[in-house]
């Protein structure tokens, strides 16, 4: 091997797990958007933590970056190499996929011990038999692994009841920067020894170290799961609608909005027939599980709501059977690849305060039209989350547009933050002055300098430049 460093890789994990062809390579260097990647030196995929550690001892001693990367179905480019540069900057692209392991439940406990490549839906259909879920749930759970969930602080439809990836992680395994391994999945609930580095390396975007195991917590799996599809005029009847129900439903999961625009963009993309008559601006899709009839609470909490005297509400669909519930959610869930296959979009994840996002859609719009003309926004998100993603078809992707700073400006004018849910990444590290103050940064590159010296892992990822 001419490359010395990939030479000391194949030492490692042997030749069949260092990628150097470029059409083998292809899949780990560009992200899922289509927006960022670039070529990368090799991809290493070690199989232990044992050989992570030796993978990031061999890229420190030859000062060679590393990008970690688990199901490469990250939103902001913080997965994938930096390019489009000179082939070589140098980058070592580090798969975690090999590492497979799922422990035995600890029923007793609610808890699992799983490896850092395990795809959440790998997990799901472990844990549904044996009665347990794993409490986040993505669009994207084939692919994306419990690492990078880990890393990103990702969180999903079902929020609103079971928090994001922070609450779940209970404890971590990763090796840092430095080299060493850092091993803490013992899971107690009481534990009051220092430092919570598992907490700091959930949102890290693997700048500080590459995750291999997480101990997570996990919940029982609900008896029954109901939806609604509630038809609308506009954004406020929508949100009216998941503000009212939710105070009425315990049960309550999800509630999720999308714009028009939206669910007839994903009619077209699958063919699907449109879910209720008309041609309504917003929908609102509501979630509920427990051990009741889920839909009858639902449709109770519902006719509650948005009965025939409610302002704005068009008409609404109740589901409660799984393959009905199943076919309702693709009108929500199979929003981000109909984007995708009409783009590639402009992806903008924003939160702002559930009493400022009325403000915010109706001023977004204008907003867009000055700066980016013809330019086509699909809204859609977690609504009572005050988490929504700004699709802009029609507007180059990658690169700055004056789009973005208009957009970003907008959410933390009212309040609210340049990234809900999908990470800083490369897409946004010169945007997070404006929700962190110099004293927060500049404690973030302390920790970074702590725990990763050298500057190998994911440079150019969250932190500015
Ligand atoms: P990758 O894309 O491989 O990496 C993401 C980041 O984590 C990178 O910075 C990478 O360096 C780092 N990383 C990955 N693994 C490790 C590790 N083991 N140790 C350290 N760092 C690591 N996100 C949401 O939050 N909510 C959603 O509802 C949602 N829906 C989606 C739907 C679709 C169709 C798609 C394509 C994406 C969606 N996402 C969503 C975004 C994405 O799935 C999440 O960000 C997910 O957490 C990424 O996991 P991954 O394994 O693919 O990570
Ligand atoms: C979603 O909520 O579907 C995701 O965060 C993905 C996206 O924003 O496209
Ligand atoms: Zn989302």
């Amino acid at each position: 091997v001419a490359d010395a460093v990939v030479g000391s890789l194949v030492d490692v994990v042997g030749p069949g797990h260092v990628l150097t062809d470029a059409d083998v390579r292809v899949g780990y260097e560009q992200d899922w958007t289509g927006a960022f990647g670039g070529p990368a030196r090799a991809v290493v995929r070690p199989g232990s933590t044992a050989e992570v550690a030796a993978v990031v001892d061999a890229c420190r001693a030859a000062s060679v970056p590393i990008i970690p990367q688990g199901g490469n179905t990250g939103l902001v480019g913080g997965g994938v190499p930096e390019g489009p540069g000179p082939p070589g900057r140098g980058e070592i692209v580090l798969s975690t996929r090999r590492l497979q392991t799922i422990d035995p439940v600890d029923a007793a406990a609610g808890q699992i011990t799983v490896g850092a490549g395990v795809t959440l839906l790998a997990l799901q259909e472990r844990l549904a038999p044996l009665g347990f879920e794993v409490g986040v749930d993505l669009a994207s759970r084939s692919g994306a692994t419990l690492g990078g969930m880990a890393a990103t602080n990702a969180g999903g439809t079902r929020v609103l009841r079971h928090g994001t990836m922070r609450g779940r992680v209970v404890g971590a395994e990763a090796v840092l920067g430095t080299g060493a391994t850092v091993t803490h999945l013992r899971g107690l609930t009481k534990d009051t020894t220092g430092y919570d580095l598992a907490g700091l390396l959930v949102g890290s975007e693997g700048t500080l170290g590459v995750i291999t195991a997480l101990r997570l917590v996990i919940d029982p799996r609900p008896a029954q799961r109901a939806a609604a599809l509630v038809a609308t005029t506009g954004f406020d009847a929508a949100l009216a609608t998941a503000v009212g129900v939710h105070r009425r439903l315990p049960t309550l999961e999800a509630a999720e909005v999308v714009d028009g625009a939206t669910v007839e963009l994903v009619m077209a993309t699958l063919d699907l027939p449109p879910p209720v008559a008309g041609h309504p601006t917003w929908y609102v899709l509501l979630g509920a599980a427990g051990p009741g009839d889920e839909a009858e609470d639902l449709a109770r909490a519902l006719d509650a709501t948005a009965g025939p005297s409610a302002v704005g509400v068009i008409d609404a669909v109740v589901a409660g059977d799984g393959p009905r519930v199943d076919a309702l959610w693709r009108y929500r869930d199979r929003a981000t690849e109909s984007l995708a296959a009409a783009g590639p979009p402009r992806k903008l994840d924003v939160s702002v305060p559930v009493s400022a996002l009325a403000a915010f859609v109706a001023a977004v719009p204008d907003a867009v039209a000055r700066c980016a003309p013809g330019a086509v926004l699909h809204v859609f998100g977690h609504v009572l989350d005050g988490n929504l993603h700004c699709n802009l078809l029609g507007v180059p992707s990658g690169g700055g547009h004056r789009v973005d700073d208009v957009v970003l400006d907008l959410a933390v004018g009212l309040g609210g933050s340049i990234g809900g849910e999908h990470g800083i990444g490369r897409a946004k590290r010169s945007f997070l002055h404006l929700v962190r103050s110099p004293a927060e940064i500049d404690a973030f590159r302390a920790v970074k300098s702590a725990l990763d010296p050298a500057g190998i892992l994911n440079p150019g990822v969250l932190l500015p430049a």
